[in-house]
């Protein structure tokens, strides 16, 4: 989940069926460590009382009954919210409000304070499919994103005249990422990248494979973290069991050889690789066509070598293309990281000494350059150390002719 920690983020709900939604949506970012300052329109009222999202973010939620009282009581009024806001997100946001948001109208409090807002707002459409793809509504709709807010969803399903179709407020997983997005530089926007993760699994018959520990954890965190930036990113993942991040193009692998078809693929026409994947080194060399029997008390296996991918890339050679790799280390780190960037033809590495001895979740790294930079980083949860490395990559990105 998005991590809103210090983020003062004004949550502006109106009167759709999916109202009741609005409440799970401050509970998530209060818990993510968001403050979160609640505005409901009248509508939203006659579906959901203020004291539920009162409870929820521990704030006075303020509705137009309140409105006089809250400039004159000294609470926080429109303009101060909208000054101090990180970002305004309406959720859900009905055919009515989102044609006021375009028009500048400001006859509520969630709309004069979006039309007094210097930051980034989200807006999460709900309404019945006809109202949705009318030509006002997208009219609307165009126009608020010319301004560069942000429109996340709509999405297909269930609506509540029950009928499906496209009207259902967006998955709360999908607004928070959106949100987190917009709290976000883009500054990866319009970069194409290939991220690998998990292990591969290497089969041996039917219903048998050796496969290595890997998690995924790390490339699904760089996939991520690019995404929020702004990247158009494809993850080629071996079977990790992990949910594709949002605004992320899944490709499921198995073995290091399909794993490679997918790269060779995916890089013609990106303009940066990184292998975080586990590839298996070996695979069985023979793959029993039937479910291998029990028989003998030993059963010897032999292995032979699997393509190194990153080797394959190097001699599809893709120009300009950024390549990272990583590497698992117990002895001299920087020493043997280095040669094996050099071996591989890397434009950085991320060494990372095993085993690793940190809290759940923490990962240490030193990021390791071809110009020779060496950057040692403290210990750091996966997606801080993904926005570490993105930032690195960006600069060799900007840096090429
Ligand atoms: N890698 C790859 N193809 C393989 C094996 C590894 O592209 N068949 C990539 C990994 O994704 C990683 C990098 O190579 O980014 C380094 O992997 P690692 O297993 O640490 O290095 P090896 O080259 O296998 O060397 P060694 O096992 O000797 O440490």
């Amino acid at each position: 989940m998005s991590s809103f920690q210090g983020r003062y983020i004004v949550l502006g709900v109106s009167g759709s069926i999916s109202t009741y939604k609005a409440v799970s949506l401050a509970s998530a970012l209060v818990q993510t460590g968001a403050l979160v300052d609640v505005i409901l329109t009248a509508a939203a009222t006659q579906l959901v009382q203020p004291l539920s999202f009162q409870a929820i973010t521990h704030r006075q939620v303020h509705t137009d009954l309140f409105y006089p009282e809250a400039e004159t009581e000294g609470h926080a009024g429109h303009v101060s919210l909208a000054r101090q806001a990180d970002a305004v997100l309406i959720a859900p946001a009905t055919a009515n409000t989102i044609a006021k948001l375009a028009l500048g109208l400001a006859d509520n409090f969630l709309l004069t304070t979006c039309l007094a807002a210097l930051c980034p707002i989200v807006v999460a459409p709900a309404m019945e499919s006809a109202m949705w793809t009318h030509a006002a509504t997208q009219g609307h709709v165009a126009t608020l994103q010319s301004r560069g807010v942000r429109i996340v969803g709509p999405e297909v399903g269930y609506l509540a005249s029950g009928a499906s179709g496209v009207g259902r407020l967006a998955e709360s997983e999908t607004i928070l990422a959106a949100l987190a997005a917009a709290l976000t530089p883009q500054d990866l926007a319009g970069r194409r990248l290939v991220v690998t993760a998990g292990g591969t699994r290497e089969a041996l018959d039917p219903v048998r494979y050796v496969g290595n520990r890997s998690s995924g954890r790390m490339g699904y965190a760089v996939a991520q973290a690019a995404a929020r930036r702004g990247a158009e990113v494809a993850l080629i993942h071996g079977p990790t069991g992990l949910p594709a991040p949002t605004g992320v193009r899944a490709v499921a692998v198995e073995s290091a050889a399909e794993m490679l078809a997918a790269v060779l693929r995916e890089i013609e026409s990106a303009d940066a690789l990184l292998m975080a994947a586990a590839v298996a080194d070996y695979r069985p060399a023979e793959v029993a066509p039937q479910k291998i029997k029990k028989g003998a008390d030993e059963l010897p296996l032999r292995l032979v070598r699997t393509p190194d991918i990153l080797a394959e890339v190097r001699q599809h050679q893709q120009p300009g293309l950024v390549v990272v790799g990583w590497a698992a280390e117990s002895t001299n780190l920087v020493a043997n990281a280095r040669d094996k960037l050099e071996r591989k033809g890397l434009d950085l590495i991320v060494a990372n000494p095993v085993p690793q001895t940190f809290g759940a979740g923490e990962v240490q790294a030193t990021l390791i350059g071809r110009d020779g930079d060496v950057t040692p980083l403290p210990p750091l949860s996966k997606h801080e150390l993904a926005n570490r490395l993105l930032d690195l990559v960006l600069v060799r990105l900007q840096s090429r002719p």
